[in-house]
Protein backbone atom coordinates (compact mmCIF):
# COMPACT_ATOMS: atom_id res chain seq x y z
CA UNK A 1 0.00 0.00 0.00
CA UNK A 2 1.56 3.64 -0.72
CA UNK A 3 0.77 5.53 2.47
CA UNK A 4 2.01 8.92 2.55
CA UNK A 5 5.49 8.96 4.46
CA UNK A 6 5.01 12.23 6.35
CA UNK A 7 2.03 12.61 8.05
CA UNK A 8 1.42 10.70 11.20
CA UNK A 9 -1.15 10.54 13.74
CA UNK A 10 -1.63 9.83 17.31
CA UNK A 11 -4.62 8.18 18.94
CA UNK A 12 -4.71 8.32 22.77
CA UNK A 13 -7.38 5.89 24.24
CA UNK A 14 -9.25 6.74 27.35
CA UNK A 15 -11.73 4.69 28.22
CA UNK A 16 -15.11 5.61 29.77
CA UNK A 17 -17.24 5.98 32.66
CA UNK A 18 -17.26 2.57 33.59
CA UNK A 19 -13.60 1.74 33.56
CA UNK A 20 -11.11 3.62 36.17
CA UNK A 21 -13.05 2.85 39.16
CA UNK A 22 -10.51 2.40 41.24
CA UNK A 23 -9.78 5.88 40.85
CA UNK A 24 -12.92 7.20 43.24
CA UNK A 25 -14.02 9.20 44.52
CA UNK A 26 -12.29 11.60 42.84
CA UNK A 27 -13.18 10.51 39.16
CA UNK A 28 -17.39 10.39 40.44
CA UNK A 29 -17.81 13.81 38.79
CA UNK A 30 -14.66 14.39 36.66
CA UNK A 31 -13.44 11.72 33.94
CA UNK A 32 -10.30 10.21 34.91
CA UNK A 33 -8.42 11.21 32.07
CA UNK A 34 -9.10 15.00 33.04
CA UNK A 35 -7.99 14.22 36.47
CA UNK A 36 -5.08 17.11 37.37
CA UNK A 37 -1.49 15.63 37.28
CA UNK A 38 1.13 18.26 37.94
CA UNK A 39 -1.70 21.17 37.78
CA UNK A 40 -2.77 19.29 34.06
CA UNK A 41 -4.83 17.04 32.50
CA UNK A 42 -4.02 13.29 32.91
CA UNK A 43 -4.16 13.09 29.05
CA UNK A 44 -2.55 16.27 28.46
CA UNK A 45 1.06 14.64 29.18
CA UNK A 46 0.48 12.25 26.64
CA UNK A 47 -0.98 15.13 24.21
CA UNK A 48 1.65 17.21 24.85
CA UNK A 49 4.50 14.38 23.77
CA UNK A 50 2.72 13.78 20.29
CA UNK A 51 3.68 17.83 19.66
CA UNK A 52 7.07 16.61 19.64
CA UNK A 53 6.33 13.66 16.84
CA UNK A 54 7.83 15.15 13.19
CA UNK A 55 4.87 15.43 11.03
CA UNK A 56 2.31 15.21 13.16
CA UNK A 57 -1.57 15.62 11.36
CA UNK A 58 -3.58 14.92 14.13
CA UNK A 59 -4.58 13.51 17.74
CA UNK A 60 -7.98 11.74 18.39
CA UNK A 61 -8.96 10.95 21.70
CA UNK A 62 -11.22 7.84 21.75
CA UNK A 63 -13.65 7.05 24.43
CA UNK A 64 -16.98 6.07 25.35
CA UNK A 65 -17.19 9.31 27.88
CA UNK A 66 -20.10 12.12 27.05
CA UNK A 67 -18.43 14.30 24.30
CA UNK A 68 -19.53 17.16 26.41
CA UNK A 69 -17.23 16.22 29.21
CA UNK A 70 -14.47 16.53 26.57
CA UNK A 71 -15.20 19.47 24.73
CA UNK A 72 -14.17 22.18 26.50
CA UNK A 73 -10.55 20.67 26.89
CA UNK A 74 -10.06 19.47 23.24
CA UNK A 75 -10.85 23.06 22.02
CA UNK A 76 -8.64 25.04 24.12
CA UNK A 77 -5.40 22.17 23.76
CA UNK A 78 -6.50 21.98 19.99
CA UNK A 79 -5.79 26.57 20.02
CA UNK A 80 -2.66 25.69 22.59
CA UNK A 81 -0.60 23.21 20.04
CA UNK A 82 -1.94 24.58 16.97
CA UNK A 83 -2.75 20.50 16.18
CA UNK A 84 -6.03 19.36 15.69
CA UNK A 85 -7.28 17.44 18.56
CA UNK A 86 -10.63 15.56 18.26
CA UNK A 87 -12.24 13.35 20.76
CA UNK A 88 -14.62 10.52 19.44
CA UNK A 89 -17.19 8.69 21.13
CA UNK A 90 -17.48 4.84 20.86
CA UNK A 91 -21.47 4.16 21.33
CA UNK A 92 -20.07 1.15 23.12
CA UNK A 93 -16.76 -0.43 24.85
CA UNK A 94 -15.18 -2.24 21.53
CA UNK A 95 -11.65 -3.31 23.30
CA UNK A 96 -8.17 -1.45 22.99
CA UNK A 97 -8.18 -2.20 19.28
CA UNK A 98 -11.49 -2.41 18.43
CA UNK A 99 -11.79 1.34 19.23
CA UNK A 100 -8.90 2.10 16.41
CA UNK A 101 -10.86 0.14 14.31
CA UNK A 102 -14.50 1.39 14.60
CA UNK A 103 -12.84 5.07 13.85
CA UNK A 104 -10.46 3.70 11.00
CA UNK A 105 -11.97 6.06 8.70
CA UNK A 106 -11.21 9.01 10.37
CA UNK A 107 -7.88 7.96 11.83
CA UNK A 108 -6.79 7.01 7.63
CA UNK A 109 -8.68 10.96 6.94
CA UNK A 110 -4.79 12.18 6.36
CA UNK A 111 -3.05 9.43 4.74
CA UNK A 112 -0.49 8.76 7.83
CA UNK A 113 2.33 6.79 7.21
CA UNK A 114 2.13 5.68 10.51
CA UNK A 115 -0.15 5.45 13.84
CA UNK A 116 0.86 6.31 17.39
CA UNK A 117 -1.75 4.23 20.09
CA UNK A 118 -1.08 5.59 23.59
CA UNK A 119 -2.91 4.35 26.83
CA UNK A 120 -4.28 7.49 28.77
CA UNK A 121 -3.43 6.33 32.07
CA UNK A 122 0.80 5.60 31.66
CA UNK A 123 3.17 7.99 33.06
CA UNK A 124 6.38 8.48 30.93
CA UNK A 125 8.67 10.62 29.28
CA UNK A 126 7.10 9.40 26.17
CA UNK A 127 9.89 8.68 23.87
CA UNK A 128 7.69 9.41 20.55
CA UNK A 129 10.14 10.21 18.11
CA UNK A 130 13.17 7.82 19.30
CA UNK A 131 10.40 5.30 19.03
CA UNK A 132 9.01 5.87 15.65
CA UNK A 133 13.07 6.06 14.45
CA UNK A 134 13.17 2.41 16.01
CA UNK A 135 9.88 1.39 14.56
CA UNK A 136 11.24 2.48 11.07
CA UNK A 137 14.68 0.57 11.27
CA UNK A 138 13.07 -2.95 12.49
CA UNK A 139 10.53 -2.91 9.59
CA UNK A 140 7.49 -4.28 11.03
CA UNK A 141 3.85 -3.49 11.53
CA UNK A 142 3.94 -2.10 14.87
CA UNK A 143 6.84 -0.99 17.89
CA UNK A 144 5.86 -1.04 21.95
CA UNK A 145 7.45 0.77 24.39
CA UNK A 146 8.69 -1.82 27.14
CA UNK A 147 10.05 -1.18 30.13
CA UNK A 148 12.03 -3.23 33.12
CA UNK A 149 10.28 -3.88 36.45
CA UNK A 150 10.68 -5.83 39.10
CA UNK A 151 9.37 -9.46 39.36
CA UNK A 152 7.36 -9.00 41.78
CA UNK A 153 5.43 -6.44 40.19
CA UNK A 154 5.33 -7.87 36.59
CA UNK A 155 1.87 -9.50 36.99
CA UNK A 156 -0.14 -6.48 37.33
CA UNK A 157 1.28 -6.13 33.28
CA UNK A 158 1.64 -7.90 29.93
CA UNK A 159 4.40 -10.08 30.20
CA UNK A 160 6.79 -10.14 27.37
CA UNK A 161 10.21 -11.72 25.60
CA UNK A 162 12.13 -9.87 23.29
CA UNK A 163 15.15 -10.72 21.23
CA UNK A 164 18.16 -8.98 22.62
CA UNK A 165 19.70 -8.34 19.33
CA UNK A 166 16.65 -7.76 16.71
CA UNK A 167 14.24 -6.39 19.63
CA UNK A 168 11.86 -8.61 18.06
CA UNK A 169 8.85 -9.62 20.23
CA UNK A 170 9.23 -12.70 20.84
CA UNK A 171 6.21 -14.07 23.41
CA UNK A 172 3.36 -11.90 24.70
CA UNK A 173 1.13 -12.91 28.15
CA UNK A 174 -1.69 -10.64 29.43
CA UNK A 175 -0.96 -10.24 33.09
CA UNK A 176 -0.22 -13.81 33.39
CA UNK A 177 -0.47 -15.82 36.52
CA UNK A 178 3.00 -17.35 36.40
CA UNK A 179 5.92 -15.54 35.66
CA UNK A 180 7.23 -15.12 32.16
CA UNK A 181 9.72 -11.99 32.52
CA UNK A 182 10.41 -8.70 34.35
CA UNK A 183 9.90 -7.20 30.89
CA UNK A 184 6.71 -5.51 30.49
CA UNK A 185 4.08 -3.37 28.18
CA UNK A 186 4.13 0.31 28.98
CA UNK A 187 0.74 0.87 26.61
CA UNK A 188 2.70 2.95 24.36
CA UNK A 189 2.90 2.07 20.52
CA UNK A 190 3.58 3.19 16.91
CA UNK A 191 1.92 0.98 13.84
CA UNK A 192 1.51 1.07 9.90
CA UNK A 193 -1.80 1.41 9.03
CA UNK A 194 -1.73 -2.48 8.16
CA UNK A 195 -3.07 -2.74 12.15
CA UNK A 196 -6.21 -1.84 11.04
CA UNK A 197 -6.48 -5.60 8.44
CA UNK A 198 -4.55 -7.39 11.72
CA UNK A 199 -8.05 -6.20 13.41
CA UNK A 200 -10.13 -6.61 10.95
CA UNK A 201 -8.64 -10.23 10.53
CA UNK A 202 -9.53 -11.09 14.83
CA UNK A 203 -13.13 -10.15 13.82
CA UNK A 204 -13.41 -12.20 10.63
CA UNK A 205 -12.08 -15.41 12.40
CA UNK A 206 -14.59 -14.62 15.63
CA UNK A 207 -17.46 -14.17 13.12
CA UNK A 208 -16.63 -17.15 11.49
CA UNK A 209 -16.35 -19.22 14.60
CA UNK A 210 -19.47 -18.33 15.83
CA UNK A 211 -21.07 -19.42 12.49
CA UNK A 212 -19.54 -22.51 13.03
CA UNK A 213 -20.67 -22.97 16.45
CA UNK A 214 -24.47 -22.07 15.41
CA UNK A 215 -24.28 -24.74 12.37
CA UNK A 216 -22.84 -27.38 14.93
CA UNK A 217 -24.79 -25.88 17.95
CA UNK A 218 -21.11 -26.16 19.75
CA UNK A 219 -22.38 -23.09 21.67
CA UNK A 220 -23.65 -24.86 25.03
CA UNK A 221 -20.28 -25.73 25.71
CA UNK A 222 -18.42 -22.73 24.84
CA UNK A 223 -17.33 -20.54 28.13
CA UNK A 224 -16.90 -16.74 28.09
CA UNK A 225 -13.91 -17.45 26.44
CA UNK A 226 -12.50 -14.94 23.50
CA UNK A 227 -14.58 -16.93 21.15
CA UNK A 228 -18.17 -15.53 22.38
CA UNK A 229 -17.16 -11.99 22.52
CA UNK A 230 -18.79 -9.60 20.16
CA UNK A 231 -17.25 -9.88 16.97
CA UNK A 232 -16.56 -6.08 17.21
CA UNK A 233 -14.76 -6.11 20.51
CA UNK A 234 -11.35 -6.35 20.14
CA UNK A 235 -7.92 -6.82 22.96
CA UNK A 236 -5.16 -4.74 21.56
CA UNK A 237 -3.41 -7.16 24.01
CA UNK A 238 -4.97 -10.79 24.26
CA UNK A 239 -6.25 -10.32 20.68
CA UNK A 240 -3.09 -8.86 18.52
CA UNK A 241 -0.18 -8.92 20.58
CA UNK A 242 -0.13 -12.59 21.75
CA UNK A 243 -0.63 -14.10 18.35
CA UNK A 244 1.19 -11.82 16.31
CA UNK A 245 4.37 -12.29 18.42
CA UNK A 246 7.37 -14.30 17.35
CA UNK A 247 6.11 -13.70 13.63
CA UNK A 248 8.19 -10.62 12.46
CA UNK A 249 5.48 -8.05 12.77
CA UNK A 250 6.19 -6.87 16.00
CA UNK A 251 9.26 -4.97 17.71
CA UNK A 252 10.13 -3.74 21.75
CA UNK A 253 11.24 -0.02 21.87
CA UNK A 254 12.81 -0.64 25.68
CA UNK A 255 12.77 2.70 27.93
CA UNK A 256 15.01 3.26 30.39
CA UNK A 257 13.55 6.51 31.66
CA UNK A 258 10.57 6.13 34.35
CA UNK A 259 7.09 4.67 33.98
CA UNK A 260 4.12 3.99 35.80
CA UNK A 261 0.80 3.06 35.65
CA UNK A 262 -2.01 5.24 36.91
CA UNK A 263 -4.63 2.84 38.45
CA UNK A 264 -5.40 4.70 41.35
CA UNK A 265 -5.41 8.39 43.43
CA UNK A 266 -2.58 7.50 45.88
CA UNK A 267 -0.38 6.70 41.57
CA UNK A 268 -2.09 10.06 40.93
CA UNK A 269 0.31 11.39 43.45
CA UNK A 270 3.62 10.20 42.72
CA UNK A 271 3.02 10.47 39.16
CA UNK A 272 2.29 13.96 39.91
CA UNK A 273 5.58 14.43 41.45
CA UNK A 274 6.98 12.90 38.62
CA UNK A 275 5.52 15.15 35.96
CA UNK A 276 6.62 18.18 38.44
CA UNK A 277 10.58 16.54 38.16
CA UNK A 278 9.96 16.48 34.33
CA UNK A 279 8.79 20.11 34.02
CA UNK A 280 12.44 21.20 36.25
CA UNK A 281 13.88 20.05 32.52
CA UNK A 282 11.01 20.86 30.06
CA UNK A 283 8.84 23.61 31.32
CA UNK A 284 10.84 25.45 34.29
CA UNK A 285 8.01 28.42 34.34
CA UNK A 286 5.50 26.37 35.13
CA UNK A 287 6.81 25.51 38.79
CA UNK A 288 6.72 28.39 41.43
CA UNK A 289 8.96 29.57 43.31
CA UNK A 290 8.98 31.88 46.95
CA UNK A 291 11.07 32.47 50.02
CA UNK A 292 9.15 33.29 52.13
CA UNK A 293 9.43 36.82 52.08
CA UNK A 294 6.95 38.22 49.00
CA UNK A 295 5.51 34.91 48.52
CA UNK A 296 4.79 31.72 50.24
CA UNK A 297 8.19 29.34 51.07
CA UNK A 298 8.05 27.08 48.62
CA UNK A 299 10.23 23.90 48.70
CA UNK A 300 11.22 21.35 45.33
CA UNK A 301 8.88 20.76 43.27
CA UNK A 302 5.68 23.21 43.24
CA UNK A 303 2.53 23.90 41.03
CA UNK A 304 0.47 26.75 41.62
CA UNK A 305 -2.07 27.36 39.27
CA UNK A 306 -1.99 31.70 38.41
CA UNK A 307 -5.38 32.53 40.21
CA UNK A 308 -5.09 30.56 43.03
CA UNK A 309 -4.13 33.00 46.50
CA UNK A 310 -0.99 31.84 48.44
CA UNK A 311 -0.76 33.45 51.71
CA UNK A 312 2.78 34.67 52.17
CA UNK A 313 3.40 33.17 55.27
CA UNK A 314 2.43 29.47 54.29
CA UNK A 315 5.30 26.92 53.56
CA UNK A 316 4.63 24.64 50.21
CA UNK A 317 6.24 21.57 48.86
CA UNK A 318 7.91 19.55 47.77
CA UNK A 319 5.66 17.73 45.12
CA UNK A 320 2.47 19.70 45.94
CA UNK A 321 -0.19 20.82 42.79
CA UNK A 322 -2.57 23.59 43.47
CA UNK A 323 -5.04 24.29 41.06
CA UNK A 324 -7.52 27.07 40.07
CA UNK A 325 -9.26 29.35 42.20
CA UNK A 326 -7.41 27.78 45.68
CA UNK A 327 -6.88 29.94 48.91
CA UNK A 328 -4.36 28.92 51.28
CA UNK A 329 -4.72 30.77 54.30
CA UNK A 330 -1.62 31.73 56.91
CA UNK A 331 0.26 29.80 58.51
CA UNK A 332 -0.49 27.49 56.11
CA UNK A 333 1.88 23.48 55.42
CA UNK A 334 1.42 21.76 52.40
CA UNK A 335 3.49 18.74 51.50
CA UNK A 336 3.20 15.77 48.88
CA UNK A 337 -0.69 16.72 47.86
CA UNK A 338 -2.98 17.62 45.35
CA UNK A 339 -5.55 20.45 45.80
CA UNK A 340 -8.31 20.64 43.34
CA UNK A 341 -10.09 23.64 42.49
CA UNK A 342 -11.82 25.91 44.67
CA UNK A 343 -10.65 24.66 47.97
CA UNK A 344 -10.39 26.70 50.89
CA UNK A 345 -7.20 25.76 53.16
CA UNK A 346 -7.83 27.79 56.48
CA UNK A 347 -5.08 29.69 58.68
CA UNK A 348 -2.23 26.88 59.82
CA UNK A 349 -3.92 23.80 58.79
CA UNK A 350 -1.47 20.78 57.85
CA UNK A 351 -2.43 19.01 54.59
CA UNK A 352 0.26 15.65 53.70
CA UNK A 353 0.39 13.30 51.80
CA UNK A 354 -3.54 14.04 50.60
CA UNK A 355 -5.74 15.00 47.62
CA UNK A 356 -8.08 17.54 48.27
CA UNK A 357 -11.80 17.58 46.14
CA UNK A 358 -12.89 20.28 44.27
CA UNK A 359 -14.66 22.93 46.63
CA UNK A 360 -13.47 21.52 49.66
CA UNK A 361 -12.73 23.52 53.19
CA UNK A 362 -10.58 22.53 55.75
CA UNK A 363 -10.62 24.45 59.00
CA UNK A 364 -8.26 26.35 61.28
CA UNK A 365 -5.90 24.10 63.28
CA UNK A 366 -6.76 21.20 61.30
CA UNK A 367 -4.78 18.16 59.93
CA UNK A 368 -5.64 15.81 56.81
CA UNK A 369 -2.70 13.70 56.21
CA UNK A 370 -1.67 10.17 55.32
CA UNK A 371 1.52 7.90 55.17
CA UNK A 372 2.23 5.52 52.65
CA UNK A 373 2.84 1.95 53.74
CA UNK A 374 6.18 1.33 52.41
CA UNK A 375 5.50 4.04 49.65
CA UNK A 376 2.90 1.74 48.43
CA UNK A 377 0.98 4.03 46.75
CA UNK A 378 -1.63 1.75 45.75
CA UNK A 379 -2.55 0.68 49.22
CA UNK A 380 -6.59 1.84 49.67
CA UNK A 381 -5.57 3.65 52.70
CA UNK A 382 -1.90 5.08 51.98
CA UNK A 383 -3.54 8.37 50.95
CA UNK A 384 -6.17 10.28 52.64
CA UNK A 385 -8.76 11.62 49.97
CA UNK A 386 -11.19 14.35 50.63
CA UNK A 387 -13.83 14.11 47.91
CA UNK A 388 -15.82 16.91 46.48
CA UNK A 389 -16.87 19.82 49.05
CA UNK A 390 -16.04 18.22 52.03
CA UNK A 391 -15.86 20.11 54.91
CA UNK A 392 -13.55 19.69 57.60
CA UNK A 393 -14.28 21.67 61.01
CA UNK A 394 -11.57 23.73 62.65
CA UNK A 395 -8.76 21.49 65.04
CA UNK A 396 -10.19 18.03 63.16
CA UNK A 397 -7.40 15.62 62.10
CA UNK A 398 -7.87 13.28 59.23
CA UNK A 399 -5.44 10.08 59.21
CA UNK A 400 -5.49 7.66 56.15
CA UNK A 401 -9.10 8.20 55.26
CA UNK A 402 -11.35 8.21 52.50
CA UNK A 403 -14.16 10.90 52.89
CA UNK A 404 -17.16 11.01 49.75
CA UNK A 405 -18.65 14.08 48.73
CA UNK A 406 -20.59 16.10 50.33
CA UNK A 407 -20.05 14.89 53.84
CA UNK A 408 -18.56 17.24 57.01
CA UNK A 409 -16.39 16.25 60.31
CA UNK A 410 -16.65 17.77 62.83
CA UNK A 411 -14.56 14.81 65.19
CA UNK A 412 -11.17 13.65 64.26
CA UNK A 413 -11.06 10.17 62.31
CA UNK A 414 -8.86 7.66 61.46
CA UNK A 415 -7.94 4.95 58.36
CA UNK A 416 -11.70 5.09 57.89
CA UNK A 417 -13.93 4.75 54.85
CA UNK A 418 -16.79 7.56 55.34
CA UNK A 419 -19.44 7.22 53.02
N1 LIG B 1 -11.87 3.93 23.97
C1 LIG B 1 -11.67 2.84 24.64
N2 LIG B 1 -12.55 1.80 24.49
N3 LIG B 1 -10.62 2.76 25.45
C2 LIG B 1 -10.43 1.59 26.10
C3 LIG B 1 -11.30 0.49 25.99
C4 LIG B 1 -12.43 0.62 25.12
O1 LIG B 1 -13.27 -0.27 24.97
N4 LIG B 1 -10.82 -0.51 26.76
C5 LIG B 1 -9.70 -0.04 27.33
N5 LIG B 1 -9.47 1.23 26.94
C6 LIG B 1 -8.33 2.09 27.29
C7 LIG B 1 -8.14 2.37 28.77
O2 LIG B 1 -8.72 3.59 29.14
C8 LIG B 1 -6.62 2.44 28.87
O3 LIG B 1 -6.13 3.72 28.52
C9 LIG B 1 -6.13 1.47 27.79
O4 LIG B 1 -7.20 1.37 26.87
C10 LIG B 1 -5.77 0.08 28.31
O5 LIG B 1 -6.76 -0.33 29.22
P1 LIG B 1 -7.07 -1.87 29.56
O6 LIG B 1 -7.45 -2.58 28.32
O7 LIG B 1 -8.02 -1.84 30.70
O8 LIG B 1 -5.68 -2.51 29.99
P2 LIG B 1 -4.76 -2.25 31.29
O9 LIG B 1 -4.59 -0.80 31.50
O10 LIG B 1 -5.20 -3.08 32.43
O11 LIG B 1 -3.41 -2.88 30.77
C11 LIG B 1 -2.87 -2.46 29.52
O12 LIG B 1 -1.93 -1.45 29.73
C12 LIG B 1 -0.79 -1.81 30.51
C13 LIG B 1 0.13 -0.62 30.59
O13 LIG B 1 -0.46 0.37 31.36
C14 LIG B 1 -2.24 -3.69 28.88
O14 LIG B 1 -1.91 -3.40 27.54
C15 LIG B 1 -1.00 -4.14 29.65
O15 LIG B 1 -0.34 -5.13 28.93
C16 LIG B 1 -0.05 -2.98 29.86
O16 LIG B 1 1.04 -3.44 30.66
Amino acid sequence: MDYSEHNVVAVIMVGGPTKGTRFRPVSFNTPKPLFPLAGQPMVHHPISACKRIPNLAQIFLIGFYEEREFALYVSSISNELKVPVRYLKEDKPHGSAGGIYYFRDMIMEDSPSHIFLLNCDVCCNFPLPDMLEAHKRYGGMGTMLVIKVSAESAHQFGELVADPVTNELLHYTEKPETFVSDLINCGVYVFTPEIFTAIQDVSTHREDRANLRRVSSFEALQSATSRSLPTDFVRLDQDILSPLAGKKQLYTYETMDFWEQIKTPGMSLKCSALYLAQFRLTSPHLLAAGDGTKSAMITGDVYVHPSAKVHPTAKIGPNVSISANVRVGAGVRLISCIILDDVEIKENAVVIHSIVGWKSSIGKWSRVQASPAEGDYNAKLGITILGEAVTVEDEVVVINSIVLPNKTLNVSVQEEIIL
